[in-house]
Order: C-alpha cells, then structure tokens, then sequence
C-alpha cells in the first residue's frame, strides 16, 4: 500500500515513539518490546503483521556453522601518541584509534557493546555501508538515544554482506570521528580468501583506514604500521578506507593492480591499471589487488612520500623501495573502468525520482534564518523527508550548486551510479554508498528500496552534515 505520513506517525504515536516535534517521522526508539512500524522484509501485502523491535533489530544468530563476535567498546577522551612521537587529544575506543578491528566471516554474528566513558556530547555506533537492520544503524534521535557517560547501548546484525566497512560515531560526527571515534569492519567470504587459489600462499591483506590528526595523515594504527612485508608471488589485498571529511589521492607505485572493490562492492572484471591515481572520496573503500614482485611496492598517499605503506619483497627491511615521482599520474575514471553488466533492476522505470540541490546559502534551519549548507534550500531537520514504498526503485539526481565537494551517503543501501554530468556509466555497475559530487557536478543514481526503515541521507563531510547538509528516506 502506499505509505502515507500519517499512517505512520500513527503506528508510531501507537507504539510509544517519540514524535520529533512537526518534522514529521519521529524517533523510532529501540527500547523495551513496543511496536514500531509496519512491514518489514518479506511482508509485502497490506495485511502484514506489524514489525517489532525485536524484528528491527539486528538476527540475533549466526546462520550455520558461523561464529559469534563480541566486542566491547568503551569511548573515552585519551592522550595518544602517534608513530611520529607527536600527542594528540583524541576520542578513542579503549584508549586506542583506531577502535578495535571488526572482522567476521560472512553468516558470523557480530555483537558490540558501546560504552561510554566520558563523552560528554554522547555517542552512537553507526555502521558506515554496511546494510544493517534499521535499529543497529547507530543514527542518534532516531534509531536510538545518544549513549551518555556512564551508559551503554548493544548492537547486534548478521554479517551477510561482504567486504571493506568502518564504523563511527554518529552523536556529535564532527568532531567526534576527526578526533578518533572511528574503527574498521572487514567481513570475508564464507570460501574464504586467505590463501591464493592459483599459488596456494598465505594472500596479505592489509586494512588502512587513512585518517588525518591535527594535519597529519596516518595509515592504518596510530602506531603508524607503513612497513610490511610479501613474498614475492603472493596476492596482496589492501583495503583502504578514508575515515576523513575530506579526498585523499592515492597511487601505488612499483606494480600493476586492479581496483578489486569499491565501498565493499567487488567491481566486474576490473582490468589492470599501473601508472595511475585514484581519488578516495571521504567514507568511500576501495580494495586494490596484484601480486607482490620482487621488487618493493609503494603506497603513497596526497603525493608524500613519506605518508603511506611500503611492502617489501621479503625480511631485508634494509632494501629501499624505488618510489617514483607519481605526482602527476592521472586519475582513474570508475566509471569507465571495467566490464558493463545488466543491472539487478531497471533505473530507467524508477517508482521515483527525486532531486537534490546542494548548496550554501542562507536558509530556514529549526525556524530561524542561519548560514547552512543545505538540500533544496533548507537545512537539517527541515529538508523534507523523501518518503518510498518497499520495493520501489528510486532514482536520485544529485545537483552540487555549491564550490564545495560533498561526499553523498545513503545508509542502508548501496546506489548504482548512472551518470555523471551527463556522461552515463560505462564500465562495471559501480555500487556506492558514499559519491563524491564534485563542484558544479551532477550525479544520477538509484537504488532499490529493500531495507525498510528510516536511512540518513548526508554529505559525508562531517562538518557539512552538522551544518545542514542531511535528509532522510523513509519507507515501512
Ligand atoms: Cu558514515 Cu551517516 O555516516
Ligand atoms: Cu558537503
């Protein structure tokens, strides 16, 4: 049936919700047994059983065979000292940043306990691109209520889709994930992916979250780990993840690679490539695989030399890597790079299509006129919200109005990007949840609504998302 507002703030009047004054949907707290919306996955006629709490939160078991995870994460303000020797003022996980590394083999459970210390402004897991039931997405004053000093708040989701993740902290996202409220989240096929198929070896895979303190860049821990070492012959994976507001430009020097992955979602066919740069936009994962050589591999990032890892071909940490000048390689197009396939649904019959105009300017914010960077010319919480049915394919057009670069998020789906400025995608589908539009840039996408729930729609540049630049899409 068609979703209506006020069937919804019904059904959330009913259960106990509390409304967000007239913005419309309310806060769909995840507390006690009260019923929250109607629907849920699988139930598509009109006379579905309404969803409970239990059934937005995550599965609670492992499918067969898989494992449980637990982890305990407790946010708290500490001194850390990166491998440069600087100290910093950081937000941490355990008194560390990143926060522990989440791995899990695909139909694994993963639980998580956030804690927290002494985070006055309070905190929330989100789980960035990972297609979580709605109630784990960690969106403070919707899926849950900040989580203050002293108080903790369970997350819990099977690990069904594979690929390179982050999490971070959603309540207070700048400055919270700038001062270290951020960790990976890697999930591996059930098949497995450790040793090579063809050679047999051990495969490396490397996770390097980037993150920028205080001006500096630093990969990986906050030990700054840049040296490795593969023998020559071994497949290497490296899964790098920019946990910034801002780009970072990457090349890899010393070897051919592919650009296996983006934002989790493996690529068709993607053909090797060398002598060229990429532009991580800020959330966004690409996962990068060669075979090591005999010879070093260099990783630099934002054309440091010294900001990056280097793989050595074996134990003799002595040999230097010959690191080219990669300054002026030019940018990889991924939306010309690998073979095309039919996609999963037709974009072109879209059920809807909206339009987003990114921009600057004065705007209505809370009732009051204040600078916002804002979509259609409001700002958060007053950007109306772009309500679906499930199962509708939803065409987006993404307009950048604005001199800025605004890294646009969708939780809980992935999009297909269909064209850029015009110019349609060429090569492999290319799923993201994080794309970066650039000034003056417009941006075609669609998605399937297959999550029900209701799913922050942000620049991914945190300073711009505090400032305004944030909706939602709501669906039951
Ligand atoms: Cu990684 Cu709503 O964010
Ligand atoms: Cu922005």
């Amino acid at each position: 049936p068609a979703f209506t507002r006020r069937r919804f703030i019904n059904t959330a009047v009913g259960a106990g919700v509390v409304g967000a004054g007239g913005a419309g949907v309310g806060l769909l707290f995840r507390s006690t047994d009260s019923v929250v919306t109607g629907g849920g996955p699988g139930h598509s006629s009109s006379s579905r059983p309404a969803l409970s709490v239990a059934d937005l939160r995550g599965l609670g078991s492992p499918s067969p065979g898989g494992a449980r995870h637990r982890h305990v994460l407790t946010a708290k303000a500490a001194t850390v000292r990166l491998g440069s020797g600087r100290e910093i003022d950081a937000w941490t996980y355990n008194g560390h940043v990143p926060g522990p590394a989440i791995t899990a083999t695909e139909g694994d459970v993963i639980e998580v306990t956030l804690r927290n210390s002494d985070i006055e402004d309070g905190v929330t897991q989100h789980w960035h691109g990972y297609d979580v039931p709605c109630g784990e997405d960690g969106v403070p004053d919707l899926t849950q209520r900040p989580v203050a000093p002293g108080e903790e708040f369970v997350y819990r989701f099977r690990a069904d889709q594979v690929g390179t993740y982050w999490y971070h902290t959603h309540e207070a996202s700048d400055p919270g994930v700038r001062k270290g409220l951020y960790g990976t989240l890697v999930v591996t096929p059930r098949a497995g992916q450790r040793t090579d198929a063809r050679s047999g070896r051990q495969q490396v895979d490397l996770t390097l979250p980037v993150h920028t303190f205080a001006g500096i860049v630093v990969v990986g821990d906050q030990d700054g780990r840049t040296e490795q070492t593969a023998a020559p012959g071994t497949a290497v994976r490296l899964r790098l993840i920019n946990t910034d507001s801002d780009p970072h430009r990457l090349t890899l020097a010393g070897t051919p690679f592919r650009v296996a992955a983006v934002d989790g979602r493996d690529l068709n066919h993607p053909e090797q490539v060398r002598d060229v740069s990429l532009r991580l936009p800020a959330g966004g994962r690409y996962d990068l695989v060669f075979v090591m050589p005999d010879t070093a591999v260099a990783l630099v990032l934002d054309n440091h030399r010294d900001t990056g890892v280097t793989l050595h071909p074996d134990d003799d940490a002595e040999r230097e890597p010959r690191i080219e000048d990669t300054s002026d390689w030019p940018e990889l197009d991924l939306l010309r790079y690998g073979t095309p396939a039919r996609a999963p649904f037709d974009p072109d019959a879209a059920d809807r299509h909206f339009t987003l105009v990114l921009d600057r300017a004065l705007a209505m914010v809370d009732g009051r006129p204040a600078y916002a960077q804002t979509v259609n010319g409001r700002g958060h919480p007053s950007v109306p919200d772009l309500l679906v049915a499930e199962g509708d394919v939803v065409r987006l057009t993404v307009v950048n109005r604005s001199l800025e670069t605004h890294p646009w998020h969708l939780h809980g789906h992935s999009v297909l990007i269909l064209s850029r400025d015009g110019t349609p995608s060429s090569g492999s589908p290319l799923w993201m949840d994080t794309f970066e539009v650039r000034a003056g840039e417009v941006w075609e996408v669609a998605f399937k609504a297959t999550n029900p729930g209701i799913w922050m729609n942000h620049c991914h540049n945190l300073r711009h998302a505090e400032q305004g630049m944030m909706l939602r899409v709501a669906y039951d």
